[in-house]
């Protein structure tokens, strides 16, 4: 993957730094006037982390000045995303409370809208703009593991192993979201419609990084996770009838199919065990967890009104 189109003045220095590696004048950056400069540029800076790009040199992965701007953005970032988040239910049973707090939050649905009325061309924009995550699925959990306790972290390996397609490459969910977009006349290779994903994307993907890079905010990634795994399975049917209603190939499909029957057993796994066994071990993470549960929620909720707004008119 190359390096994105820059979307203002921040992200056209940063980039434009890491291709040619003078990084040094980063000391001085200017301040993004729109929220998708500064996302872009978050984005790009945590790509680093995860396969990088061809025109930029790997060994600045760890460059001071990059994580300096890095470090900038995410405080940003995440006292943004911590001002939109509700404090946090107290009541006990974590489990029970946890269910019926996702269950009661009441958002708009692109997947209801693809179940009965999108457009093929909806759909396929649809799916360019979900490929920046379903094409690294769950890597960025991965990132918590080595931070958690052991029946935690047996948790999580259990989910991620399932993730990661239970040791056959074939079956990878990443992969098989890859096999569905070819076989949808799309492009299947890792970050190619990244100048397609409106802010509200880079902004799922950024809280994702942000959350599974920094080991203070571990119980917010496992919390984003478990809501993220939650609001999964009915959409995923609903993903799927409207694919098939639409003429979607099979491949496409049945990534949705199986996130229908996976998510359902995720869910159970995200909560109970690794929120709830985090929980039992650490209960000042409690606000964290729900913090990333919220967060989850609430960008999918901001990328659904974008779309189904964009859509209708
Ligand atoms: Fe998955
Ligand atoms: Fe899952």
């Amino acid at each position: 993957m190359l390096t994105p189109q820059a979307r203002g003045p921040l992200s056209d220095r940063v980039l434009a730094a890491m291709r040619d590696g003078a990084t040094a004048h980063l000391v001085q950056v200017p301040e993004a006037e729109v929220a998708e400069d500064a996302q872009l540029t978050l984005w790009a800076l945590y790509e680093q982390h995860y396969r990088g790009f061809d025109d930029v040199p790997a060994a600045l992965e760890w460059d001071p000045h990059l994580i300096a701007v890095r470090r900038h953005l995410e405080e940003d970032f995440e006292r943004i995303l911590r001002d939109r988040t509700p404090p946090a239910p107290h009541a006990e049973p974590f489990a029970e409370t946890f269910f019926a707090y996702i269950a009661d939050h009441d958002g708009p649905s692109v997947a209801a809208h693809v179940q009965r009325a999108a457009t093929s061309e909806q759909v396929r924009e649809l799916l360019r703009h979900r490929s920046i995550y379903h094409l690294k699925e769950s890597d960025h959990t991965t990132w918590a593991i080595p931070r958690l306790s052991d029946p935690v972290k047996a948790a999580v390996m259990e989910l991620q192993f399932d993730e990661y397609g239970c040791g056959d490459p074939d079956r990878l969910h990443a992969h098989l979201f890859a096999l569905g977009l070819e076989a949808s006349g799309l492009r299947r290779e890792y970050g190619s419609y990244v100048d397609d994903a409106p802010v509200e994307i880079l902004e799922q993907n950024n809280a994702m990084s942000l959350f599974g890079l920094n080991r203070r905010l571990r119980a917010a990634s496992l919390g984003f996770l478990a809501a993220f795994e939650a609001t999964s399975s009915t959409p995923s049917r609903r993903m799927a009838q409207g694919l098939d209603r639409l003429g979607f190939p099979t491949a496409m499909i049945d990534y949705y199919l199986e996130h229908v029957e996976a998510d359902a057993v995720h869910e159970q796994l995200a909560v109970r065990t690794i929120c709830g066994v985090l929980l039992q071990e650490e209960p000042d993470l409690l606000e964290d967890v729900y913090f990333g549960a919220w967060t989850s929620m609430d960008l999918e909720d901001r990328y659904a009104e974008r779309m189904l707004q964009e859509w209708a008119a």
